[in-house]
């Protein structure tokens, strides 16, 4: 299957642009105000007392900032980051080595943080409750364990699946916050700021257009501006027009709500195949050939945040919206 243009997943070329594109401090992140004022309460009261900052969970769909954020907390604590993933840890002992590595105060990033196994999980317990961690040494009888003292540390773990996250690793999180989807207008000011940084000739209807179809995503947002842009470059004379956009995402078959054909394939489907529904996550998901995970997590949040799709307790059903959107009759 051709790679979407709305993977909201990084993609290689994302991480080539990102860098740049990249918010250094928290006045430059737009938008998630209420994240925002609550770390700047949490951020000014840690330094004030000199103190590490709290533990601190993102959760919410890829792309919307929680890589972002974690390095403006480790800038504006002044503090180093150290990056690690869920799945880049496979042992106990690789844990307990980066967290023996730290400095005090410093910043430790685990991205994908549900996807860290039971035992690896364990060792995070005692060090982010009690700042220690318990190795073992030696083997058989002559195994003792020995207690270290760690630095105080602040983890901030990010997350897309904040429901697989167990509940012991949950309540070890001072702050959690979840990311909501971008405003159009607060993604048209990501895209303009963009634009400067990278250069590109853009106009307000333009960047409108650009804003309204990356479904609240800035990481689509920025994907978008760059094909948009070589796309102006080659049929027009480099200046994304309003016009310019909507071709080109027209041709990129991302409809003018920020729709392509996966989820269009899941409203079809809803409505066709299980008459509206309700249809269960399972089922729906198996009828689209997509994991149910995935569904839930990646594609659903958008689709029921613009009410294309209700969640009821017997699944999902179809709303009026998504019969008017694909031009379809509502049935009575
Ligand atoms: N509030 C914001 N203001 C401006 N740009 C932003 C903002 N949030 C994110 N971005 C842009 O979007 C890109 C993606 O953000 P980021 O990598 O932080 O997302 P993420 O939530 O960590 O995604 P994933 O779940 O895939 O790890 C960033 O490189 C940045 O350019
Ligand atoms: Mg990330």
């Amino acid at each position: 299957m051709a790679r979407r243009m709305i993977e909201t997943n990084l993609t290689e070329e994302d991480i080539k642009i990102e860098g740049s594109l990249r918010p250094q401090c928290l006045a430059d992140y737009i938008g998630q105000t209420k994240v925002k004022e609550n770390l700047k309460v949490y951020i000014d009261a840690a330094k004030l007392r000199n103190d590490s900052l709290d533990h601190v969970l993102f959760y919410g769909p890829p792309g919307l900032g929680k890589t972002t954020l974690a390095g403006i907390i480790a800038a504006e604590m002044g503090v180093n980051m150290k990056v690690t993933s869920g799945p880049a840890i496979e042992k106990p002992g690789e844990m307990a080595a980066i967290l023996n590595n730290l400095q005090p105060g410093d910043l430790l990033f685990v991205d994908e943080i549900h996807r860290l196994n039971r035992q690896v999980e364990e060792v995070l317990y005692p060090a982010m409750e009690d700042y220690v961690i318990d190795i073992i040494i030696g083997k058989g009888a002559a195994a003792r364990s020995i207690r270290l003292e760690l630095p105080k540390f602040t983890l901030v773990g990010a997350t897309t699946r904040a429901g697989l996250l167990t509940a012991p690793l949950r309540d070890r999180f001072g702050v959690i916050h979840r990311l909501e989807f971008y405003s159009v207008e607060e993604l048209k000011i990501i895209i303009l700021h963009s634009a400067r940084v990278l250069n590109v000739a853009i106009e307000e209807q333009g960047a409108e257009e650009l804003a309204r179809r990356s479904r609240g995503t800035p990481r689509l947002a920025n994907r978008m501006l760059k094909r948009v842009r070589d796309y102006a470059q080659i049929r027009y004379d480099g200046v994304i027009t309003e016009e310019v956009a909507k071709t080109a995402l027209d041709l990129m078959d991302v409809d003018r709500m920020g729709l392509d054909y996966i989820d269009r394939n899941i409203l079809i489907t809803i409505i066709d195949k299980f008459k509206g529904g309700p249809v269960g996550l399972d089922t729906l998901a198996a009828s689209i050939g997509e994991d149910a995970g995935t569904l839930e997590d990646v594609y659903e949040p958008y689709l029921l945040k613009n009410g294309f799709i209700n969640r009821t307790p017997k699944g999902r059903t179809a709303t009026d919206l998504a019969y008017h959107h694909l031009g379809l009759e509502i049935p009575s």
